[in-house]
C-alpha cells in the first residue's frame, strides 16, 4: 500500500462511484417509524445510523435534507427504530419511496403497524426487534469551515425495547442468528449477517 489513491472530496473523487459509503460499510440500518402531528404514519430507512451510548442508550441517524421523518420527530419528539432483516429487505426497500407526507409507508410496503408500549409511534410488527425512542437532540451538521449543511443528525433515547423471543437464546441476544441486513456501497449492495462470519476476540488486559 505504498501508493494509495488519494483525493480531496471537496474536489471530487475521480472514480466511477463515490467510495465513501462503500468504505464506511456495511452500515446498520435505522429503519425509522414516526407519526406526523396530523397522525399520518411514516416509515423510512436511514443507513447513516448507529448507536452512541449505553446509559442512557442513545441512537442516531442523519437526514440528508429535511425529510418527513425529521419533520415528524421535530413535531412529536418520538420515533421507533426497527431491525431490518433479510426476510424484510424488500419491504424495507419499498419503504424508502419518496412518497408525500400523507402516504403511509407501512401500507406501501405491506407491513403492519403494531402499537408501541410507551410512545405513540407504532413499531413494525414483522420486525423482530424494535426500540421505542424519545428525541434527545437534533443537530444541524456543518463542515470544517462551520458552514451549515442541509443534513440533520437526529438523536434519541431508547426508552422501550421489543425482542422476538426466538432471538433470545438462554436470555442472550443472538446477533448471529438475526439475519440482520446492512447497507454496503453503490446503488444496491447489502450484506446479511451469517453465523459463519462470527469470530470472537477479547479485549487485552493490561499489564
Ligand atoms: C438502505 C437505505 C438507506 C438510506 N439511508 C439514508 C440516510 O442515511 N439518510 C437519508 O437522508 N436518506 C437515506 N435513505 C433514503 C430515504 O430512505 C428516503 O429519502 C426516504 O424517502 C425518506 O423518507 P421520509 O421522507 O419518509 O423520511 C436511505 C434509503 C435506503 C434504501
Amino acid at each position: 500500500m505504498s501508493d494509495p489513491y488519494f483525493y480531496q472530496p471537496a474536489q471530487g473523487h475521480g472514480l466511477p462511484h463515490d467510495p465513501f459509503n462503500a468504505i464506511v460499510g456495511p452500515r446498520p440500518i435505522g429503519w425509522i417509524s414516526t407519526r406526523a402531528a396530523s397522525g399520518a404514519l411514516n416509515l423510512a430507512p436511514y443507513s447513516f445510523f448507529n448507536a452512541f451510548n449505553y446509559t442512557p442508550p442513545l441512537i442516531g441517524f442523519a437526514s440528508l435534507g429535511r425529510k418527513d421523518t425529521l419533520v415528524n420527530i421535530e413535531e412529536t419528539a418520538e420515533f421507533v427504530w426497527n431491525l431490518a432483516t433479510r426476510p424484510l429487505a424488500e419491504a424495507m426497500n419499498a419503504s424508502c419511496a419518496a412518497a408525500p407526507p400523507e402516504v403511509d409507508e407501512f401500507a406501501l410496503a405491506g407491513l403492519t403497524p403494531a402499537a408501541s408500549n410507551i410512545v405513540a409511534v407504532p413499531r413494525v410488527l414483522e420486525s423482530p426487534v424494535s426500540f421505542e425512542c424519545r428525541r434527545t437532540q437534533i443537530i444541524r451538521l456543518q463542515g470544517a469551515s462551520g458552514a451549515p449543511t442541509d443534513s440533520w443528525l437526529i438523536l434519541g433515547e431508547v426508552v422501550g425495547v421489543h425482542i422476538a423471543r426466538a432471538l433470545l437464546r438462554d436470555g442472550v441476544y443472538d446477533t448471529a442468528g438475526s439475519r440482520t441486513i446492512l447497507r454496503g456501497g453503490g446503488p444496491a449492495d447489502y450484506f446479511e449477517i451469517m453465523p459463519e462470519n462470527l469470530f470472537r476476540m477479547k479485549r487485552p488486559s493490561y499489564p
